[in-house]
């Protein structure tokens, strides 16, 4: 694996995104920065992380033959590599909140920013970023708390190691995709998810209003399937919906 380790830069995901478009990157090229000065998160979100204690990383993935219309599967193999990783170091419940934030109870460990490059109506190649609260100790309040895996084991976590274990897990989950193991995939998937099968409150972000529902699945593009109090199902996207807590 080729791993190019730097000391500060604006965002991995920018400039493993740029690399590659320059041409003749490998597969499985990673990019890992000590520091991020304009981190992004997912839909225009920034990604803040203290420099040299968190992990900030990008992987540059490709396929031969993967549609788009499966994409969410990617996110599901990513999500499950990083559940992984952080479960080996903890006995705490990890699980997944849809789409692919990483969650220790209610707090959010880890992130994950996806970003394909599609020609028709295949994934040419993908850059994954994936950001984890290692040795952070402080943070401020966003719309969900954050914590850290030294919060979570009370323990410091060697930055190097945790990398290691995620792009192995990654490499493992990914050979599903490539296998089209999709069934399993989204099998271990419902299996982690946030409240899954759970009623619990969303919050419609066009109004701000409360509902109550229970997410009885996920679909191939990354839909929620919800069963509302009315027993009637809807689908929503990540613009439509938010978890209430
Ligand atoms: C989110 O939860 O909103 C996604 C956060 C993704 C953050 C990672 S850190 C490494 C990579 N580079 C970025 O600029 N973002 C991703």
């Amino acid at each position: 694996m080729n791993i190019i380790k730097l000391n500060a830069i604006d965002s991995t995901n920018a400039y493993l995104k740029d690399l590659a478009f320059k041409g003749n990157v490998k597969n499985y090229t990673v990019v890992v920065a000590k520091e991020q000065t304009n981190g992004r998160g997912q839909m225009g979100t920034m990604w803040q992380s203290e420099g040299g204690k968190n992990l900030t990383f990008s992987v540059l993935v490709c396929f031969d033959e993967f549609l788009v219309s499966n994409q969410f599967y990617l996110s599901m193999a990513v999500a499950l590599a990083v559940k992984d990783a952080i479960s080996y170091y903890t006995n705490t419940k990890i699980t997944i909140k849809w789409p692919n934030d990483i969650l220790s109870d209610t707090q959010k460990v880890s992130g994950v920013l996806i970003e394909n490059r599609l020609v028709e109506d295949k994934i040419k190649d993908t850059v994954i970023g994936i950001g984890i609260n290692v040795n952070q100790e402080k943070f401020q309040t966003f719309e969900r708390e954050a914590t850290s895996l030294k919060l979570i084991i009370k323990k410091e976590v060697n930055l190097e190691d945790l990398l290691h274990r995620v792009l192995a897990d990654l490499k493992h989950y990914i050979s599903f995709l490539e296998e089209g193991r999709f069934l399993f995939l989204k099998k271990m998937y419902l299996n982690s998810l946030y409240k899954y099968n759970t009623p619990c409150m969303f919050m419609h972000t066009k109004n701000n209003e409360f509902f109550l529902a229970k997410i009885v699945d996920v679909e191939n593009g990354g839909k929620l399937l919800l069963e509302l109090e009315n027993e009637t199902f809807r689908k929503f996207d990540l613009k439509q919906i938010k978890f209430a807590k």
